[in-house]
């Protein structure tokens, strides 16, 4: 597979690229780019950041779980060329100068980076931009007054010009060598690597990269057995920490039709390659506290990448968004070839690892339908951000003239999947909104989990906050002030 897509303002064409070579290993030992730190591998402390720009704009990304041929087409900067050509340092680079922003240095090439694409994008929220990168030894309060210090100062021309790069230069998902076709999927427009026996166990045998949905559905058919990678925020653990050697691999992220997000009159749906930041701002004005729970999904470099369709196939009982999604009412949609079925989310998730989901089959899209917003998400963590959740419950009760006509209740943490409260819904519907009918309604909460102890958190403690939560969303649908840590700062 060849992977072309440009390094600080050069174009760089890599052919025979093995196709799960991260792009920190790249950089760090064949490229000898060393400024990219590696610290935890797995996408949690920020020291690999890179900025990754393309037709959507620019990106902070976690470079140590970032696969080469997810930049095809795209710029990279890493913090090598954070400076001009003639040194000239970034306007961040300057600021963390001038307000001390490090001391021991590991942290603060990543930190440069994820400075420099929150000011290419004119974002000023640094708290949260910077939630995904770990300093240990300065402190946050000097990184930050540097951030703010490099606002008023204009973006550089070699900063701007990776747009015009990736416009112009390299057309987006097209690819030098399209190697062989697969054998079934003569018409798919995919890049393809083969191997020898020897080197089977190790690489995978093919890569293919199709351009759209259609693409997709052809290309899997052949190949049901091949591993779909959307963000890799999970599958480029299973190489980096379980050292798993993927055999067939589908990269999907040139599949743009399934990045759409449309809302309309009566539904959102949500492409299955839509990546958490921007669902997180299509949602904002309309579930202000889904959005606002998203904030608190990893962090920004893994929500740059992390999408809705992996949210929900990995079948995580701890994933975010699935119980957010059961409680509205979703809808997953899924293909196989050319033929389409929907079902309510909820039953997508048979068992702890177990989906309803075929050989061949992918998620194309998850939908709900418009309604007023009685949504509320609470997340519960032992760390404000970039931490997963204990336990996360999801609220949505509809209350006409005191009554409750409606419930729909979802939990992440409670069992072996993301699953609907139906015991405590049930307790709910018919009832005035009243503490009484709550308090009902928490005695039920047994009946629906039986949540196990593990490191994030004791049963006993999922199950008391739960209860507890609901206590939350009464207050919270009646207006009471809510100053709770976990959901503002
Ligand atoms: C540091 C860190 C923090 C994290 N924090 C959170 C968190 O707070 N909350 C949370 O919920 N998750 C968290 N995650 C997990 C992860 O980011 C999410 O599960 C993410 O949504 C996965 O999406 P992806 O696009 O990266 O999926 P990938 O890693 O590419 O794929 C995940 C799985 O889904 C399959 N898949 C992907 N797309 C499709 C599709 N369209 N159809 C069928 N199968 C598909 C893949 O084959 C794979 O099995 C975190 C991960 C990291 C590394
Ligand atoms: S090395 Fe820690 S996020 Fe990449
Ligand atoms: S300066 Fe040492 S870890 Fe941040």
């Amino acid at each position: 597979m060849t992977i072309t897509f440009h390094l600080n303002g050069e174009e760089v064409s890599l052919p025979d690229t093995e196709p799960t070579t991260t792009l920190l290993d790249w950089l760090r030992e064949d490229r000898g780019l060393t400024g990219t730190k590696e610290g935890c591998n797995e996408g949690d402390c920020g020291a690999c950041t890179v900025m990754v720009t393309d037709p959507d704009g620019a990106r902070a990304l976690n470079a140590c779980i970032l696969f080469l041929p997810q930049l095809q087409g795209k710029s990279v900067r890493t913090v090598e060329g954070a400076a001009g050509p003639d040194g000239t340092l970034h306007p961040v680079q300057q600021a963390l100068i001038d307000h001390h922003g490090s001391q021991c240095g590991f942290c603060t090439p990543g930190f440069v980076m994820s400075m420099v694409t929150a000011h290419t994008n004119g974002a000023t929220d640094h708290d949260t931009q910077l939630a995904g990168n770990l300093c240990r030894c300065t402190g946050y309060a000097p990184i930050i007054r540097a951030a703010e210090a490099a606002e008023a100062t204009p973006a550089p021309q070699w900063i701007t010009a990776d747009r015009k790069f990736t416009f112009s230069e390299i057309p987006r998902g097209e690819v030098a060598d399209r190697g062989a076709a697969p054998p079934s999927a003569p018409d798919t427009q995919t890049d393809t690597q083969t191997t020898t026996d020897t080197d089977k166990a190790t690489h995978p045998s093919l890569a293919l990269r199709p351009r759209s949905g259609d693409d997709l559905a052809t290309a899997f058919v052949a190949r049901p057995e091949a591993t779909l990678i959307a963000g890799a925020t999970d599958v480029g653990l299973w190489v980096t920490k379980t050292l798993r050697n993927l055999e067939d691999v589908i990269f999907l992220d040139g599949c743009t039709d399934l990045k759409e997000i449309t809302v309309t009159d009566t539904e959102v749906r949500l492409g299955a390659m839509a990546d958490m930041n921007r669902v997180r701002q299509a949602l904002a004005p309309l579930h202000a506290s889904f959005a606002e729970m998203i904030r608190r999904f990893a962090s920004q470099q893994v929500r740059a990448a992390a999408t809705i369709g992996g949210n929900i196939a990995n079948g995580s009982p701890i994933g975010d968004t699935p119980p957010a999604l059961i409680a509205l009412g979703a809808q997953l949609h899924l293909r196989r070839g050319d033929s389409r079925r929907s079902l309510p989310l909820e039953a997508f998730f048979l068992d702890y690892g177990k989906q309803d989901r075929g050989a061949g089959e992918f998620v194309e899209a998850v939908s709900f339908p418009r309604q007023p917003d009685s949504l509320r998400v609470y997340k519960l963590s032992k760390r404000f951000d970039q931490d997963i959740s204990a336990v996360l419950g999801a609220f949505n009760v509809t209350v006409t003239e005191g009554s409750v006509t409606a419930a729909r209740i979802a939990f992440g943490g409670m069992a072996g999947i993301p699953k609907r409260a139906a015991h405590v819904e049930t307790a709910l519907v018919g009832q005035r909104w009243s503490e009484a009918t709550v308090a009902a309604a928490q005695a039920e909460f047994h009946k629906d989990f039986s949540p196990m102890s593990d490191m994030r958190a004791s049963a006993e403690y999922r199950l008391a906050t739960a209860k507890n939560l609901l206590g939350r969303y009464f207050t919270d649908l009646n207006g009471a002030p809510q100053h709770v840590l976990e959901i503002s700062q």
